[in-house]
Order: structure tokens, then sequence, then C-alpha cells
């Protein structure tokens, strides 16, 4: 009799656990996201890598490899581990998580890492801002990989020329295959400073030139021979006006030209601060702006507002706000010796440009 009741109290206990396992079976999708395919870019909104989480790369650079066919984008990783993150893609919409490629270990501020390609010696080499809690260090840190992927190693810091170096920027003059380091300099960024790196960008050159503005998140492109620096301005995790410079030659003299944020209503370069700007190769003139969304505060889910900047005829530079983007507002640039020579875009994708600036979030 007592088995018998044994047996009956197994046999319900055995039905529980099964109902109950079936039950987490099927609602484990509940909660993990599912990412669905990009076909645009939506500034400000949520942006899911390949594993249904939100990316966290931020303060960083974009790097197309042509030998690859594939883009990386670098960032702080502000989760854990800290250090720098790494997503790759061939769209740019869509972008794969390949981990943290450093970790930050006893470093105490690890911000802004840029990361440029020594196609010379097929290497990868990163910047970034290498610092104590109290931002009193300013260094240039630099690592290097062998591997977009990482991992990257430390190999040097220190202060640029024996300048305090903050936010950095970087840019690649394709034309020179030079490459610049724009940095937040002394008296706590009353200054930014441009440093000329060498020629296979491990260190740094003794030109290195004051351009006299007091600015953060410095972003640099070209165009017929003017060079567009992009600056927020100084006011911690909190958006401000951005303001651009234009210049004859990337040491400069930089000439001051107010906001290039259009209908910025909220006065804070449409809630972000630069951290880039990538010439999407294989488009004529197409500059992407990439900012961050700090909401306060260096967060693992900040988020990226990415917008295409315009230099118009008359040589302005402009950022108008679109709710959603995409590729297709840029015009191909023509084939080269009968090869594509362009990013493909989703087919469903092309002439959209949703301008509507309500959900701005300004
Ligand atoms: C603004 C800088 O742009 C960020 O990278 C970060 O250093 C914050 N300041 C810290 O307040």
């Amino acid at each position: 009799m007592k088995t018998n009741i044994e047996l009956l109290a197994f046999r319900r206990f055995f039905k529980l656990i099964s109902i109950g396992l079936w039950l987490f079976v099927l609602y484990i999708p509940a909660f993990s996201q599912q990412p669905t395919q990009n076909t645009s870019f939506k500034p400000g909104g949520e942006w899911l890598a390949d594993d249904g989480v939100h990316i966290d790369c931020h303060g960083g650079n974009i790097i197309f490899v042509e030998s690859l066919k594939t883009f990386f984008w670098y960032g702080e990783h502000r989760g854990r581990p800290q250090g720098a993150s790494c997503y790759s893609s061939t769209d740019l919409y869509n972008w794969k998580n390949e981990g943290v490629v450093i970790e930050k270990g006893d470093i105490q501020t690890f911000e802004r890492p840029k990361v440029i390609y020594d196609e010379n010696n097929d290497r990868y080499v990163m910047w970034f801002h290498y610092d104590g809690n109290g931002y009193t260090i300013a260094e240039l840190g630099v690592a290097v990989s062998d591997n977009p992927t990482g991992p990257f190693k430390v190999i040097d810091h220190y202060r640029p020329n024996g300048h305090e170096s903050r936010d950095i920027g970087m840019y690649f003059d394709p034309d020179t295959k030079k490459a610049y380091i724009g940095y937040a300099a002394d008296h706590t960024n009353l200054t930014i400073r441009i440093v000329e790196l060498s020629e296979d960008y491990l260190s740094i050159t003794t030109n290195d030139v004051d351009i006299k503005a007091h600015c953060e998140g410095p972003g640099i492109l070209k165009k017929n021979n003017t060079f567009y620096l992009l600056t927020s301005q100084c006011s911690g995790w909190t958006p401000n006006p951005g303001t651009y410079y234009t210049a004859p030659d990337i040491m400069g003299p930089y000439t001051s030209q107010g906001s290039p944020f259009i209908g910025d209503a909220g006065n804070n370069s449409f809630n972000s601060q630069p951290c880039f700007i990538f010439k999407i190769p294989g488009y004529r003139d197409a500059y992407l702006y990439m900012g961050d969304r700090w909401n306060g505060g260096g967060r693992p889910e900040s988020q990226y507002v990415f917008l295409p900047i315009t230099i118009t005829a008359e040589g302005k530079m402009e950022l108008h706000w679109y709710r959603e983007w995409d590729l297709s507002m840029f015009t191909p640039e023509r084939r080269r010796s009968g090869r594509r020579n362009r990013v493909t875009i989703p087919s469903n994708s092309r002439n959209r440009g949703n301008n509507d600036t309500r959900d701005s979030n300004r």
C-alpha cells in the first residue's frame, strides 16, 4: 500500500517537473530578444547585435578592411569586463558581437578607443585615452593586435610630446596614407592639438600643433582639400551644441564655423556627442557621423546617433535629423575598372530618408 502511494507521489512529482521543463523551453525566447534583420539606421533607437543584446561599443570608430570586405566597429565596452569591444558587419546595419578585444585591467579610465589598420604590416593599432579616475594622468595609450578581433596588447602610454591628452579622434588621410590623432589637451581640454603618427602608426611624431579650441569628441573629414573638424564642447556626459572648424591643412589654421546641427531645437547636437566621422567606401562624399547619446552617464545601454553629414556646395557642414535613413541617400561611386566598388545594400531599403524630427529626443 505504502509503495503504491509513494509510486503515485513520484509520478506526480515527475509530471510536474516535466511540465515545468516544457514551460521553460517554450518561454526561453521571452528572456533574450531576437534581433531582426536591420535595413536602416534609427538614430537614438534600440540597436541589437546578432546575439540579441544591445550593442555596447561607445566613443569609438569604424574601419573597413578591404581584403576582408568587412567593417569593424570598436568602442568602449562599458559593461563587464570593461575595455574595448569589437563588432563586425558587411552592411553597417547588422553587427556581429566579436567580444571584448582588450580588457582595461588595472587602467582606471579607458575611453574612446580608435583603431587603424596598418596594411603594410597587416596589423591593427588601437589608440585610446589612458587615464586615472580623476582624469589627471591624461595620456594616450596604444595597443596592437594581429587580428581585427584581438586580443589587443597595450604597448605604451604617455603624454604626447609632454601635453595632456584626453578625448581623442583619429583621421587617416587616404591620399597621403598618414594618420593623425586629434586630442583634447592642456589645461583640462582648454585647447585641442593634432599630432601626426609614425608610418607604422605605433608611435607619435613631433609634428604636433595647438589648434586653440576648447572641446572634446573630435572627428575629422576632408573634402575638396578642406579639412572639417567637428567637436563637442566640454560638459561631461551631458550633450551640448557642437561646433565645426575648417582648415586648408590638417594642421590648421582652423576657423570656427558654428554648429552644423541644423534645426537642433535642444541645442545639444541632437542629444549626442561626436566620436568619429567614417567615410563610407563605395559612395561619393558619404560621411557618417557617429555620435553617442550618453543620457547623462557612460552606461552600457547608452545609444548611438548615426547620421549622414552633408558638405553643401558652399562648403558648409550640415547634419539634419532623420528618424530613420539608409545608405541609398548616398550616390554610389563609379565602377573602377569594371569592378563594383561599393557596399551591398539590402534592396528593400532604398530611397528611405525620414527626417521627421519629432522623436529626435532633442
Ligand atoms: C566627456 C568625454 O567626451 C567622455 O569621453 C568622458 O570623458 C566624459 N566627458 C567624462 O565626464
